[in-house]
């Protein structure tokens, strides 16, 4: 049955129309309320009781549900709920007096909570959307009919948005162990500003990042982050344990930023849930543990929910560093440096029907399936991640036109140089002004991003950035021209075949794999960023490698590619990748010396 467009069993309908019937005013009921549930301020006004007699006497059937895309709305099925307090009193054993759910839907962690723990002396709800409370209150009631003898303890279930809800006036009341208990929205900012929606706290750049990062997305936070941060800002001094169902890539930016919130939290744990049986999504989810009011601890320990005493691995703060298995880095911490070299992003155009092409005897057909000649010269072979499965790449299965040697260069060139390659783009122009990310703006028609003198250097060494197989292949130049790559790939450009080679062969190698394996996570949308591959010393890795092993690796690209790349290069690559830094220390060292016997020369 439903009232106020929500659940409601005929049992709460019965004892509530039962309860209620000679009331009429709100005031009277809420005292009776109060003394039957300890359910507090259950109605709001006189208006909201008399609506909810009216819809009890003649409680809908079905209403259809509104669009709550906005709100993140995943609700936590009963039996998952039940299963975390459970967890939460006999693994854990926490036992709490207070018991706050910030954005608590329909109420199944609040009925939960009240099934597990027994000594809650009060709980408090918030939900923005007001059916939910509705079902919260009635689920509580419906618990209590089931469960006649339990204890009741305080409720309080606030009609409110939890970016304006005062948690801080809860503090004084949690000197006793507290618990932070819920699920929070799963949506992030950039979600919301899609769908225009104002569900989102007023400091939304709150990472401040800057405007370019900000559109590219890196200050892209999730809200359910924001609250679970507010309840650190709110709770952090105050003895107790927060327990959230957060996305798993949430839980690794919480413990990531640790490193400079230094929130008093300790006894950080995640254990993995299967949000697909769960949740029906297919987005890693977790269970984020942790105790208030310690000294903050900056590691997570991963467990599976459904085996949680099996602990797999470890990650988060290594001194500086920030891991993902922690005993694994342990073993290759030693190439963890920077890199000598700037990895690149591949071409970003946001408009693949129109600028990938495919090759069809000597014409080109693009995305549309339309037939197009145009000429050569902006054409270029075109690698995309799924294209980077071997070793060494030579061919293209696409092509791209490539229509600016770097960012934002006028491109009014190609009107008269190219009248063909014109003609086709300004007949596809509305679908470049329609592209939608801010970058493009007040740019020259036509413009990609992803583009400069690195893009054209004839060798290249790439990975593509969606996957954990941490394969590098060396590019190779397709009919005298570069092979590009697109914007889902990393790479790095050479001017030689041989560097190119030495540095295909150290990325490859079990080294680098296992840094790479113990620094990127699984869960996150990129497993490989630019932020990643920085991180891999090509020198340390170098002076790892011996000339023989070198080689053999040489002899079979060789073999297996037909090429003829020789090792004669590698004492001149040793000296390029070499760090400045410790050029110039070796040079003042052998200064020192050089003094040194001078000084020596002349006392003798
Ligand atoms: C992922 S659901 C989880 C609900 C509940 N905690 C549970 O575990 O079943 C997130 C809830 O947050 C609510 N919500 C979204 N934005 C909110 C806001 N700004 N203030 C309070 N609640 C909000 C949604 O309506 C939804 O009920």
């Amino acid at each position: 049955m439903k009232i106020f467009e929500v659940n409601i069993s005929y049992k709460v309908v019965d004892l509530l129309s039962k309860k209620l019937s000679r009331i009429t005013c709100f005031e009277t009921a809420n005292e009776l309320l109060v003394d039957t549930f300890n359910i507090n301020n259950f109605f709001n006004s006189q208006e909201e009781y008399d609506l909810f007699k009216e819809a009890m006497s003649s409680a809908q059937n079905i209403v259809s549900e509104p669009d709550r895309t906005e709100y993140g709305d995943f609700q936590t099925n009963q039996n998952l709920a039940k299963s975390v307090t459970k967890f939460l009193k006999t693994q854990k054993k926490i036992n709490p007096k207070l018991v706050i759910e910030p954005t608590c839907g329909k109420g199944n962690f609040i009925v939960a909570a009240l099934s597990s723990f027994k000594e809650i002396k009060k709980i408090i709800g918030v939900e923005i959307y007001k059916p939910y409370t509705w079902e919260t209150k009635f689920n509580i009631i419906d618990y209590y009919i089931s469960n006649p003898s339990v204890r009741k303890p305080k409720i309080e279930i606030f009609h409110c948005n939890v970016f304006d809800f005062d948690f801080s006036s809860l503090v004084n009341e949690s000197i006793e162990e507290v618990l932070i208990l819920g699920n929070p929205p799963w949506i992030t900012n950039s979600k919301l500003s899609s769908l225009q929606s104002g569900n989102l706290p007023q400091k939304s750049n709150f990472k401040k990042y800057n405007g370019f990062d900000a559109i590219t997305g890196k200050g892209n936070f999730d809200i359910g982050e924001y609250i679970t941060l507010m309840m650190f800002e709110a709770f952090q001094n105050t003895k107790g344990y927060l327990a959230f169902l957060l996305k798993s890539s949430v839980i690794k930016n919480i413990v990531f930023d640790q490193y400079n919130t230094k929130y008093k939290i300790s006894k950080i744990e995640k254990f993995t849930i299967d949000s697909k049986k769960e949740f029906n999504v297919s987005v890693e989810a977790s269970l984020f543990f942790c105790k208030l009011n310690t000294q903050p601890e900056y590691t997570c320990a991963e467990f599976d929910f459904y085996k949680p005493t099996q602990n797999t691995k470890k990650f988060g703060w290594v001194m500086d560093k920030f891991v993902s298995d922690i005993e694994l880095y342990q073993k290759s911490s030693n190439i963890d440096g920077v890199c000598p070299f700037e990895w690149r992003q591949g071409i970003k155009h946001d408009l693949s029907s129109i600028m990938e092409l495919e090759r069809v005897n000597r014409h080109y057909v693009n995305g549309k399936k339309e037939e197009i000649e145009i000429e050569e010269d902006l054409v270029f072979g075109l690698l995309k991640s799924s294209d980077l499965k071997q070793t060494v790449i030579s061919t293209p299965r696409k092509f791209t036109i490539i229509t600016q040697k770097k960012v934002a260069q006028d491109t009014s060139y190609i009107k008269e140089k190219y009248p063909k390659t014109y003609r086709y783009l300004q007949s596809h122009k509305t679908f470049f002004d329609k592209r939608k990310s801010n970058i493009y703006k007040n740019k020259p028609n036509f413009s990609i991003f992803g583009i400069g003198d690195y893009s054209f250097l004839p060798y290249k060494v790439a990975i593509s950035g969606l996957y954990k197989t941490f394969t590098f292949s060396l590019i190779l130049p397709f009919e005298n021209k570069p092979l590009m790559l697109d914007d889902t790939c990393y790479f790095l450009g050479f001017e030689n075949i041989e560097f190119a080679a030495y540095t295909t062969i150290l990325l490859n190698s079990d080294k680098t794999k296992k840094l790479l394996e113990s620094i990127t996570f699984s869960a996150a949308k990129r497993i490989i960023t630019k932020e990643i591959l920085m991180r891999i010393d090509l020198y340390k890795l170098a002076t790892l490698f011996s000339i023989s092993s070198l080689q053999s690796e040489l002899d079979s690209i060789n073999e297996n590619y037909n090429l003829n790349v020789s090792a004669e290069k590698w004492d001149e690559f040793l000296k390029v990748i070499k760090p400045k830094q410790l050029v110039k220390q070796m040079e003042i060292f052998t200064h020192q010396e050089e003094g040194l016997r001078t000084t020596a020369i002349i006392r003798h």
